[in-house]
């Protein structure tokens, strides 16, 4: 891999404008079940675009299609300017995934499951030893390097996740409910990464179910029963309902 790939994505392609993510017509279906129905997607590039819905809305399918990881039953998939699922081989390289499960080695250590996930990666030696110093300091590992995996808060756990999710630079990530197992303060930490991510030109597209990390994103998809029923800034979908009075009655 080369040294441009592992830095920062490289600007000519930040200067590219055409989206990261352009979906027309998405949808899946499970049997009798239309997880994702016709859904449309515009993510623009170098943002941190959130993804907000109930449980079973198709927040994971969705994402499980763009990555190219689920054939989608209908629908135009454009990912970084590949046509997916049929270039998925080539997208796997430029984008990073994330889940809320744990998905690192809990018996290896901080330092060893980041070597190993830039030997998967095929980072050169050298170069990857130079990449997990950088990470170790930025993520906040310095004194944690040969901790055991398994013995870090739910907050480290997920920080060294993130780490190892971009260790080889990706242009895109995708984070399906990263802080769902966070506590408040840890959350504040992640979300700054993210943001840190953003501004080095990286495209985020992550699901919550928190509002107030809905709130801080760039823009924002609602899904509900795998529709897409809004989407747009923060301050345009709140704006929406600034007219509307809602009365709760509670017992
Ligand atoms: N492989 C599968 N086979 C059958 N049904 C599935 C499959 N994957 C997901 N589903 C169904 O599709 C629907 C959407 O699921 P999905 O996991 O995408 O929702 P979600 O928005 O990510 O929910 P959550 O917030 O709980 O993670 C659910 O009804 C789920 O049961
Ligand atoms: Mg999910």
């Amino acid at each position: 891999m080369s040294d441009a790939a592992l830095a920062a994505p490289d600007t000519t392609q930040a200067a590219d404008q055409s989206p990261a993510i352009k979906a027309r017509g998405m949808s899946k279906q499970f049997g009798e079940l239309r997880a994702v129905d016709d859904v449309d997607l515009t993510v623009p590039r170098a943002c941190v675009y959130g993804f907000l819905g109930p449980n079973g809305s198709g927040k994971s399918t969705t994402i499980r299609m763009l990555c190219g990881l689920l054939t989608p039953s209908a629908g135009e998939i454009e990912v970084l300017g590949l046509k997916i699922p049929e270039q998925a081989e080539a997208l796997r390289r430029r984008i990073g995934y994330m889940t809320q499960k744990f998905s690192l080695f809990e018996d290896l250590t901080v330092r060893e499951n980041l070597e190993f996930l830039a030997a998967v990666q095929d980072i050169p030696k050298a170069k990857a030893r130079q990449r997990i110093d950088e990470l170790v300091e930025q993520y906040h590992f310095a004194d944690r390097q040969k901790q055991l995996a398994g013995t870090m808060s739910g907050g480290q756990k997920q920080r060294l996740a993130l780490a190892g999710a971009v260790i080889h630079g990706p242009e895109l990530l995708f984070l399906d409910e990263p802080t769902s197992a966070v506590d408040p303060e840890s959350r504040r930490d992640f979300w700054e990464k993210l943001f840190e991510l953003a501004d080095a030109g990286t495209t985020l597209l992550v699901s919550t179910h928190y509002m107030d990390e809905a709130e801080r994103c760039h823009r924002l998809a609602i899904l509900d029963q795998g529709k897409l029923v809004a989407d747009g800034t923060p301050a345009e979908l709140t704006g929406a309902l600034a007219d509307r009075a809602i009365e709760v009655r509670a017992a």
